[in-house]
């Protein structure tokens, strides 16, 4: 497994425990430049607790994580930050009493110095482009809608200029056509703006059609970890969780990855 574009990050045997409940379980996972990658499973299956244990946001019981080849198991968010890492929240944390500008401009000014790596992330007014929200430029943040904040979370988690953006259910409470859209978004920014996204999201059949690879979990574990058409094949994953919802091929997948 050592060919292919550098890892980015690697998250080796993590687990993560609340008292007596095992949230993640001994999960291996390794991120690539470039890869665009989904996270699914049901509620509870511990998507969140996973995210929050590879930014530096919940401790790991145990287990190991590097990025770009630094050790940053114990660390705070920030080092995670610091590592080229972003990420957003399953409820969006916006500064409401902000304006939207003023939101990517809180993010700008935590990149500092950091390169900008597309002409796309600039500044404040070509991110707002990039995620559709120059007419709310002026807005205060806690005016626009739900599904604008979490356009504008991502906008704030890009304006960090990360090399690895995470996703946590960007496209839950959107309608069809916003979650096209979401969909297209995510595309455009690992094509375009040189990023590995891991994207988690419940509603899986748009999901599978737009990732390269998608690891499901069930109870902390990982059980599986492949393309979505070997994912929808797999007896586990078919028995654990997705039943009838998955029993369709989806033919769209590989070529919409080609
Ligand atoms: N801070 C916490 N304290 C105690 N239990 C937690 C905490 N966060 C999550 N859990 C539990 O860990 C399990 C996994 O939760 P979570 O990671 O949010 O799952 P998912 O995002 O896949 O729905 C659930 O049983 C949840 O109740
Ligand atoms: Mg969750």
């Amino acid at each position: 497994m050592s060919e292919g574009p550098e890892i980015l990050f690697d998250a080796r045997d993590v687990t993560v425990r609340f008292g007596g409940l095992t949230a993640v379980d001994a999960v291996n996972a390794t991120f690539r430049a470039g890869e665009l990658v989904g996270i699914i499973g049901p509620n509870g299956a511990g998507k969140t607790t996973f995210f929050n244990a590879i930014s530096g946001v919940t401790p790991t019981t145990s287990g190991q994580l590097m990025a770009g080849g630094h050790a940053l198991t114990g660390k705070g968010p920030h080092r995670f930050a610091a590592h080229g890492l972003a990420r957003t929240f399953q409820t969006p944390r916006v500064f409401a009493d902000m304006s939207v500008t003023a939101n990517i401009e809180f993010g700008l000014a935590f990149a500092g110095r950091r390169r900008t790596a597309s002409w796309l992330l600039r500044d404040a007014s070509s991110i707002l482009a990039l995620t559709g929200l120059t007419a709310q430029a002026a807005l205060p943040a806690s005016s626009i809608t739900p599904s604008q904040q979490r356009l504008l979370e991502i906008g704030m988690a890009l304006a960090t200029r990360p090399r690895l953006l995470l996703l946590d259910e960007v496209a839950a409470g959107l309608t069809e056509a916003e979650v096209e859209a979401m969909a297209q978004l995510i595309r455009r920014m690992r094509d375009e703006l040189d990023l590995t996204v891991v994207w988690i999201e419940h509603a899986v059949s748009t999901l599978l059609r737009h990732v390269e690879r998608v690891i499901v979990l069930h109870q902390g574990r990982k059980i599986a970890d492949g393309t979505p058409a070997e994912v929808v094949r797999n007896a586990e994953v078919i028995e654990a969780y997705l039943g009838d919802e998955m029993s369709e091929p989806q033919p769209a997948t590989q070529g919409a990855a080609a």
